[in-house]
């Protein structure tokens, strides 16, 4: 039984209960049920008024996702009946909200003619984050309920309001401390003397908004927002067409553009992700973890531990944030407390939030004071001196069972390990900066990690609000190991005659946040011209090498914070500018190496670059780096930029199909040499008419 009916207030009030763990999705089964329920309670004589409400921890948090695009989720009654069956009721029907309602969850409530909730609810129409819109009337609904603009916001940007915030713009009638169930029925009973008629709220016209401007306002917002995605555009349209038509005429046109999004390429990439972050989360259910992590140490309060450092006191966690002296201890402190200042200056945080923050901080420049900690992460130099010489501190001062992180960018994390007498004990934690901001976090599996270990990082990871992904060593891990191939594709391309801009236009209109070269202008050259000096020796003489990144770094050209690198920057301004001295630095590099000087077209920039990171994917797929090739999207998509709407790299390889990029990587292979050798992988999947998402 998906639905479960009782009768409360003696017999006169039915209330519908959804049953279908764990979020009660609007799933074929459940719509028939539902809808049958809803007809029997209309056709008792002794019912006054209904309730919907649901069970567990949600009302309802929308469409069965698996179903779309499957026979299901067009089955009679589709939600649009269901909800045309209550708005059309002879008697009230009241929506009883609790925890969340959400997509289809909130298209059902507002097809009832009351809405009350619980304190602590969500109400949103996240459809958007699918690449679809709300298709169940939500789109024509929502604008009739509360003004246009602020069912612009909702729609367009997928966001859930709380529910104090739904009752002052009209969304709920009544929000309550407890008790729902019981006061929703008698809230039901009293309305059910009440004439229906101004309560079906399809049946409200929609006049158009006196400030015609909030549509292009709203168009303005997606670009930026959800840049190179067609939903939120569709959205706009929807709310647009809805002012001044009928409620038949708005539902047809929502549907239509319901049915083009939901069968087309965005949507199907977005929805692989939803998917494939879920799928990230999970690990082997035996691993458990022991114990919780209370209190934390940093090693390091720069650029990263000062961000972790926040990030962990926002979860409610004690931090000790040790530096190595008082002045670097005193530039840590006052960049946590500029941050902080300036999240509160945006309202999005009071001024007794920030106290209470920064009061779960304690800098120390003494490591003792990490002795009854739970986990340490050492964010200190990349340098295994460095490494070595804290890992061996802290294997003496922790107590035994403490976990030691290392936020390590690329170095060994088995080697880190053997630092200490506890490898069990000992992975990796890589943030992203800003690590406060940031949602993904690459957690790195030692050879000798124990799973309960990880399981442990994983709960307080999402406790963070992180999005924890599990990884393998090697060096760069997953994300930073396939950044190289693809920044050394974008170098080589500016040899062969390609200019920055060009290749960074190509890659940003492909989607991408930011090009390859604007991205390595900001992050500053000279980190990553460091670490070629560093490894230089080990570079395979034979392989092609670009010189020109090198050769900026030479002049001092390190980027924004120089004010030029790939591009040139005038005083105070982040606005790239194509540099005639960059150009002639290019073509002197690609003559004393040799490259032939051509025309590179937009194409080969995307394919290039592109196939560089799904070739490495392959390969990191195939060592076991990766657990599985959604995990290598996830990493991609929210790590680099790498726009959702396509999906990630190997999703986007996918819809390419293997075999053409096969064909494609055997091409650059020889015209290019052996950077370009194909994965085995790969040629694998091309030969037994498979792809990576079968893996
Ligand atoms: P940073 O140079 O901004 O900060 C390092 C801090 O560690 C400095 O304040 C330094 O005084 C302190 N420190 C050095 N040795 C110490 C010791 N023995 N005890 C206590 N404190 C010590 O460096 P950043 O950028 O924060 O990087 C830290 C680590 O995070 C590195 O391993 C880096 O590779 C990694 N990482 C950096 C990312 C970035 O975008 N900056 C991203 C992901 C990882």
């Amino acid at each position: 039984m998906l639905i479960h009916t009782e009768r409360m207030e003696s017999g006169q009030v039915a209330l519908l209960s959804l049953r279908n763990p764990p979020v009660n999705s609007l799933s074929a089964a459940l719509r028939a049920e539902l809808h049958a329920a809803i007809q029997d309670a209309l056709a008792d004589d002794a019912v006054r008024a209904l309730v919907i409400a649901g069970d567990g921890q949600f009302f309802c948090c929308g469409a069965e996702i698996r179903e779309f695009n499957t026979p299901m989720s067009g089955r009679e009654p589709t939600l649009r009946t269901v909800i045309a069956l209550i708005e059309d009721a002879s008697k009230p029907v009241v929506a009883a909200i609790h925890g969340a309602a959400l997509g289809g969850g909130l298209e059902l409530a507002l097809g009832c003619h009351y809405r009350v909730a619980q304190s602590g609810a969500s109400l949103g129409l996240p459809e958007v984050k699918l690449g679809v819109l709300p298709g169940a009337g939500g789109t024509q609904r929502l604008p009739r309920i509360v003004d246009v603009e602020r069912a612009l916001t909702m729609i367009c940007g997928g966001d859930a309001i709380d529910a104090e915030t739904a009752a002052d713009c009209g969304l709920l009638d009544e929000v309550y401390g407890s008790d729902l169930r019981q006061r929703a029925a008698a809230y039901a009973l009293k309305v059910s003397a009440v004439p229906l008629d101004g309560r079906r709220v399809g049946r409200q016209p929609l006049a158009a908004p006196a400030d015609a401007g909030v549509y292009e306002r709203a168009r303005q917002e997606a670009a930026r927002r959800y840049r190179g995605c067609v939903a939120p555009l569709a959205c706009v349209a929807c709310v647009e067409h809805a002012a001044g038509a009928t409620l038949q005429d708005g539902l047809a046109f929502e549907r239509e553009r319901f049915l083009e999004l939901v069968n087309g390429g965005q949507s199907k990439a977005q929805r692989h992700l939803f998917f494939a972050e879920r799928a990230a989360v999970k690990l082997p259910p035996e691993w458990r973890a022991a114990g919780a992590i209370r209190k934390v140490g940093v090693v390091g309060a720069g650029t990263m531990g000062g961000g972790i450092a926040m990030s962990l006191a926002n979860a409610g966690l004690d931090v000790v944030l040790i530096e190595r002296d008082a002045q670097a201890l005193e530039r840590g402190w006052s960049a946590i407390r500029k941050n902080y200042a300036a999240t509160a200056a945006k309202g999005k945080l009071s001024a007794v939030q920030v106290e209470e923050r920064q009061g779960r901080i304690r800098a120390s420049l003494d490591m003792d004071e990490l002795r009854d900690a739970d986990l340490v992460i050492e964010a200190a130099f990349e340098d295994m001196g460095v490494k070595r010489q804290v890992f061996e501190a802290l294997d003496r001062i922790c107590k035994p069972g403490a976990i030691l992180a290392s936020n390590t960018s690329r170095l060994d994390v088995d080697q880190i390990a053997g630092f200490t007498g506890r490898p069990a004990q000992v992975l990796g934690t890589h943030f992203f900066s800003p690590a406060n901001v940031m949602r993904l976090l690459e957690v790195v599996k030692g050879r000798e990690t124990d799973g309960n270990v990880v399981a442990a990082v994983f709960k307080l990871a999402r406790a963070m609000g992180k999005l924890p992904v599990l990884v393998g060593v090697c060096d760069g891990f997953v994300g930073n190991r396939m950044v190289s191939p693809y920044t050394r594709e974008a170098h080589f391309l500016l040899e062969e005659g390609a200019t920055p801009s060009q290749v960074d236009g190509a890659l940003q209109r492909f989607g991408l946040a930011m090009g390859p070269l604007r991205m390595a202008d900001m992050a500053g050259l000279d980190i990553s011209w460091a670490f070629r000096k560093r490894t230089a020796s080990s570079r395979p003489a034979d392989l092609r090498y670009s010189r020109v990144a090198d050769s900026l770094c030479e002049q001092g050209r390190f980027g924004q914070k120089t004010g030029s690198g790939f591009y040139r920057y005038e005083a105070g301004s982040r606005t790239p500018l194509e540099d005639a001295d960059v150009l002639a630095l290019i073509e002197r590099c690609a003559r004393e190496d040799g490259v032939e000087r051509r025309a590179v077209t937009d194409e080969e920039i995307v394919q290039r670059t592109m196939y560089a990171l799904v070739n490495e994917g392959a390969r990191i797929l195939e060592e076991g780096i990766a657990r599985r090739a959604s995990d290598i999207d996830v990493i991609y998509v929210n790590g680099y930029g790498f726009p959702a709407h396509r999906g990630g790299p190997l999703f986007y390889a996918d819809q390419q199909g293997l075999p053409e990029v096969l064909t494609t990587i055997r091409r650059f292979h020889a015209e290019h040499g052996e950077l370009w050798r194909p994965a085995p992988l790969l040629e694998r999947l091309v030969a037994e008419g498979k792809r990576f998402a079968d893996l």
